[in-house]
């Protein structure tokens, strides 16, 4: 409840506001159609999103990012284009997978170019580890998967190991012509610097 008088930031377009930070979300209530539903974690400025959202009208997407500048431009780019499938979330990543998301709700979860936190006393802050895992876990649907790519070297070895060691997600192949995949902004920025990006994919065992 907000004090009569204060101010509140307007909500943009497509942008999804929790009428509850402390519960878990009914999807119902924020997307149009009940459709499988896949999320852009730490989405940047949109582009992979868009062009998903676009290609597949018949899923929702999510896309998660927690600096404002960059939900305006993801909320006024998916009204501009009208993509109705679209919703972004002002919010931290592992909060909402741990909190927000219902239990067995996504069908793909899309972790791209994530913060590599490259010095070793930041390793803690990085998001591919045991709760991120736990809660990706508890979100995705059996035979839901998870979708990584980093340009940083290391941290995809980290990753991997990661994995191995975590027995709620099995490792699937994942060759470039598997399936229609954008490339995000920042994949373009990077590999005009000439690195290579790495991916590596996992599903949560069931149907
Ligand atoms: C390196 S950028 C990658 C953006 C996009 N996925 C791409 O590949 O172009 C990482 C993004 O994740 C967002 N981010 C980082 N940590 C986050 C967190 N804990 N919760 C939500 N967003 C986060 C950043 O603000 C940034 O937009």
């Amino acid at each position: 409840m907000v004090p009569k008088g204060k101010f509140v930031r307007p909500a943009e377009p497509n942008e999804l506001v929790p009428k509850d930070y402390f519960s878990e979300i009914q999807l119902g209530d924020y997307f149009a159609t009940d459709a499988p539903l896949e999320i852009d974690l730490g989405c940047g400025d949109g582009k992979f999103t868009f062009e998903m959202a676009e290609h597949h009208p018949d899923r929702n997407f999510l896309a998660v990012e927690r600096l404002l500048g960059r939900v305006r431009k993801v909320c006024r780019g998916a009204e501009k284009r009208r993509l109705d499938n679209v919703r972004v979330l002002r919010l931290e990543s592992l909060y909402t997978l741990e909190w927000l998301l219902p239990e067995s709700c996504v069908d793909r979860l899309h972790l791209l170019c994530p913060d590599p936190w490259p010095k070793a006393k930041h390793h803690r802050r990085r998001l591919f580890q045991k709760p991120f895992l736990d809660a990706l876990v508890r979100v995705l649907k059996p035979g839901g998967e998870l979708l990584f790519k980093t340009d940083h070297d290391e941290y995809f070895e980290w990753s991997e190991e990661h994995l191995t060691e975590y027995s709620g997600l099995e490792r699937l192949e994942w060759p470039d012509d598997a399936f229609f995949y954008p490339k995000t902004d920042f994949q373009i920025q990077w590999e005009a610097e000439g690195k290579r990006l790495q991916g590596l994919r996992a599903r949560k065992p069931g149907s």
